[in-house]
């Protein structure tokens, strides 16, 4: 069976910077606070009436779709991974098809969710339909747009100060050379979590779905036991990257570099010296974009990438932990 690759990469996140020293004038935060116990020093938001999750998705994708040296009218499939929809339904992958005009084609669009882990995710879905032969070229997008939906107060200050928005985008392609490309893929869940890390409202099991006092209590915003998150993300990260590697016959020393979700600086750093690796076989980004979920995992891999930092026949190691809980892992052979 043919392997799949990734073919082109491309990111876009908005104009705005927004640095922690902005968000001190709205809640009771600091600088040292939040680089101390994050490693985020700012993050981009959109600009309203000018950034959508559509059109930065556009944005992102045209560019990786030049890099994978094919024309938008090449992509015969699109996922797209998002917590933060531009509406509750339909999902943005169709309003990506239609910003990239594709809408003639009828190529059909997946919405997939899986939080943090929605990238890693959408690749191994991607791989099982690259391998298959079912589609040549496919679109896949991590999107997120946290800013319009975070509490900006005292009472949201342990979430609001970590997240950002951005896009990612990968084209996942047959690989010619069938030692390269996406070796595995390992994806988990844990639904006994669901509330640890979540937005519960506006929520369906509610008549109506929003209310008044919704807003007031906060259940429209992000709820996050952060160091419950914590604590099963350093142990849940380490094991999919083993499981990777066992699953693959390699040792975490054969890792060129592992990329991992931007979900917190300190995460990472546990991550990386469980594993024994060297602060240059990891690449962070967090510093300047915040998290930004789905979109992550592809802006830090385009950006790597882009710096020079993924050679030829590196392995890169993708993983990400997140709300669910969700968690993953991809082995790839550059
Ligand atoms: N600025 C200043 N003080 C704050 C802030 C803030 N932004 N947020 C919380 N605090 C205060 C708290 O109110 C508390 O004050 P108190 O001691 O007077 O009660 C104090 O800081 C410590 O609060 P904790 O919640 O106990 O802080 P903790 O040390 O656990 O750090 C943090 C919070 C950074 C969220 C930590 O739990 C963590 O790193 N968790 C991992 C979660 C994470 O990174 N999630 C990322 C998103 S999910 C994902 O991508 C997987």
């Amino acid at each position: 069976m043919k392997r799949a690759k990734i073919g082109g990469l491309g990111y876009y996140v908005p104009s705005r910077i927004v640095t922690n020293d902005d968000l001190a004038k709205l809640m009771n935060t600091s600088d040292e606070w939040i680089q101390e116990r994050t490693g985020i020093k700012e993050r981009r938001y959109i600009v309203p009436g000018e950034d959508t999750g559509a059109n930065m998705a556009a944005k992102a994708s045209r560019i990786a779709i030049e890099r994978a040296g094919i024309s938008p009218d090449d992509i015969d499939f699109i996922i797209l991974g998002t917590l933060s929809p531009d509406m509750d339904f339909p999902g943005t992958g169709v309003l990506l098809q239609r910003e990239l005009g594709l809408h003639n084609k009828g190529i059909g669009a997946l919405d997939i969710r899986n939080q943090c882990s929605g990238f890693v995710y959408g690749l191994s879905i991607a791989d099982q339909f690259i391998r298959t032969g079912m589609y040549k070229n496919i679109l896949l997008v991590g999107v997120e747009i946290h800013s319009t939906g975070l509490e900006f107060n005292d009472r949201g200050r342990h979430i609001s100060v970590i997240f950002g928005d951005g896009a990612g985008a990968a084209v996942i392609q047959v690989s010619d050379d069938e030692d390269k490309g996406i070796l595995s893929t390992h994806l988990h869940a844990d639904g006994s979590q669901a509330e640890e890390l979540c937005t519960l409202n506006p929520g369906s099991v509610n008549s109506p779905r929003l209310a008044p006092e919704m807003i007031e209590d906060g259940s429209i915003f992000p709820h996050m036991n952060g160091r419950l998150v914590f604590k099963y993300a350093v142990q849940k990260f380490p094991e999919v990257i083993g499981e990777a590697l066992t699953a693959t016959g390699y040792k975490p020393e054969d890792i060129d570099l592992l990329i991992p979700h931007q979900a917190n600086l300190r995460i990472s750093e546990f991550v990386r010296r469980s594993l024994n690796l060297p602060e240059e076989k990891m690449y962070n980004n967090i510093q300047w974009y915040g998290n930004t979920t789905a979109a992550s995992v592809p802006i830090a891999l385009t950006e790597a990438w882009e710096k020079g930092l993924i050679k030829d026949n590196d392995l890169v190691c993708l993983a990400a932990f997140g709300s669910g809980f969700t968690w993953a892992s991809a082995l790839i052979r550059w």
